[in-house]
């Protein structure tokens, strides 16, 4: 795999990042995962705009520009030959060679870092004719959850929470409330109406949510954005989850409870296909 880091197309085994840098230590860094179909980027704008927010959020300068990060995207795509994947991309805070809870100076550069992951079969997946399985667990995640960071590992634990109970993923609950799933924003169908959590510093703006969204209000479906709690998931018709890397991925059964028939849903089921349609 070719690379992308600081300025250079490497080898993966060439490209180096500093023991020092503030990603590494410190979790001081964002990220975006986009999704490659037919060799086109899915939805670059939407992340690339994410991506300046979560850096103003955290007072982090920008690696480089749009027009630049959409020629890296490109090139890493081309020089890695890739039909159907994922781009992922981390910015941190950089490196001034120690460790200091302070931030460096702002002549320290951000680190920027791109690879890609090669996923044939990512539109036509098999776990999506199947549909997953979820649990619920508490959401323990810090308070600023709109802000894409590398800050993973709890999200890492509750997936696997869900593999050792034979689940696929787990749904995070705060204060009663469902906030979303461990690497996706999370729905429910009851009676042909789609539920969802309202945007806020709780959950991640997910790009595939406000495209899902639309797609959802263009054909004709109704959709309420509210507070859900996770017994009224298990009593839903049918629930789903979104994501740049799953796109929608219905949920058919949740702590053990069994949704419908067991099998995706149908509006599930239609607006993925709606999605990759559009997207393809
Ligand atoms: N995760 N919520 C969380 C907590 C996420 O980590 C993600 C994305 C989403 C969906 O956002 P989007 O539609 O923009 O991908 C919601 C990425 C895919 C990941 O961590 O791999």
């Amino acid at each position: 795999r070719t690379v992308y880091v600081n300025g250079q197309y490497l080898p993966e085994t060439e490209a180096k990042v500093s023991i020092f840098d503030r990603g590494f230590l410190m979790a001081d860094a964002v990220y975006e995962v986009t999704s490659v179909l037919d060799g086109k980027l899915i939805d670059f704008e939407g992340h690339a705009v994410r991506l300046k927010r979560s850096l103003d959020e955290l007072d982090m300068a920008a690696p480089c520009s749009k027009e630049e990060l959409l020629e890296i995207h490109r090139k890493l795509v081309e020089l890695n030959g890739i039909e159907e994947g994922l781009i992922y991309l981390q910015v941190t805070r950089g490196s001034d060679g120690d460790r200091n809870f302070v931030f460096p100076s702002d002549d320290i550069r951000p680190t920027i870092v791109l690879f890609t992951q090669n996923k044939p079969g990512l539109a036509d997946s098999p776990a999506a004719r199947k549909g997953a399985k979820v649990i619920s667990i508490e959401d323990i995640r810090w308070g600023r959850r709109d802000i894409k960071t590398v800050q993973l590992l709890y999200p890492s634990m509750g997936k696997m929470m869900a593999k050792n109970a034979g689940a696929d993923d787990a749904w995070m609950i705060e204060d009663g409330y469902v906030t979303e799933g461990t690497s996706n924003n999370a729905y429910f169908v009851k009676s042909g109406k789609i539920v969802t959590r309202p945007l806020s510093t709780d959950i991640l703006h997910g790009i595939t949510r406000k495209a899902v969204l639309r797609m959802a209000a263009e054909a004709q479906m109704e959709v309420e954005e509210r507070l859900f709690t996770i017994d009224e998931a298990k009593e839903a018709d049918e629930a789903f989850t979104t994501s740049a890397s799953a796109f929608v991925m219905p949920v058919v059964e949740i702590d053990g409870v069994q949704l419908g028939d067991g099998t995706p849903g149908p509006i599930a089921k239609r607006l993925r296909e709606i999605y990759l349609d559009e997207s393809l």
